[in-house]
């Protein structure tokens, strides 16, 4: 199978997990995508979706997946993403794509994250892939300063602009040992808006996706 076929198979499972007449928390990313297209075929069922970006409401909006401002909402029992590394005690980077704030937010006001990848993903530590974070454009230098004083390499990602207007920078080479602590520290860097690490909320459920099937972890 290939990388694509495994994401569809994990974000098909995640369907499984959705109850009838609810808000669904969708992520954002190229598995998610294909959970939207499988959402889509479960339409009826929801009353519709909390979206964790413009690129992901469009797509629920072209199925014909009604789309609910969060603050119109006070329960999602299910979120559902994908993520860039996931660790042992479901601990996360996130924000390859770039929205990782409102990934956050939505993550915070679910009642249940459920990741789906593929076996790719799986990690023993974080930090292989460069950990985004989403800056105010005038802090920029100082957080690119601060970060590296954390011992990362910050680069800018190169002509993005996030839904929310902001800059990400790209940190490579951090040592991620403890992610809840990581994640605190970086938000305390005047200037950021969040950090792509969602290890204070990690995720409950892993749908992980291999060439034996997708397992369901724990
Ligand atoms: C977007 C994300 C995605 O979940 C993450 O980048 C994984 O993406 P993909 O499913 O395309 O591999 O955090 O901000």
């Amino acid at each position: 199978m290939t990388q694509d076929e495994l994401k569809k198979a994990a974000a098909l499972a995640a369907l499984d997990y959705i109850e009838d007449g609810s808000i669904v928390g969708v992520g954002t990313g190229s598995t998610v995508n294909h959970f939207i297209d499988g959402l889509a075929s479960v339409r009826a069922r929801i009353r519709g979706a909390v979206s964790s970006s413009e690129a992901s409401s469009k797509r629920l909006a072209a199925l014909g997946i009604p789309v609910f401002d969060l603050n119109d909402i006070d329960r999602i029992p299910v979120y559902v993403d994908g993520a860039d590394e996931i660790d042992g005690s479901f601990a996360m980077i996130k924000g390859g794509g770039g929205a990782l704030t409102r990934e956050k937010i939505v993550a915070a006001v679910s009642e249940r994250f459920i990741c789906i990848c593929d076996a790719s993903k799986r990690v023993p530590t974080l930090g292989h892939f460069p950990l985004p974070v989403e800056v105010i454009p005038m802090a920029r230098s100082h957080v690119t300063r601060e970060l590296a004083r954390l011992g990362g390499e910050p680069r800018l990602r190169a002509g993005f602009v996030t839904d929310n207007g902001n800059l990400i920078l790209d940190v490579h080479g951090l040592t991620i040992s403890d992610p809840v602590d990581t994640e605190t520290r970086i938000n305390q860097i005047v200037g950021v808006v969040t950090n792509g690490l969602f290890a204070r909320r990690g995720a409950d459920l892993l749908l992980l996706a291999g060439k034996a099937g997708v397992e369901r972890i724990p």
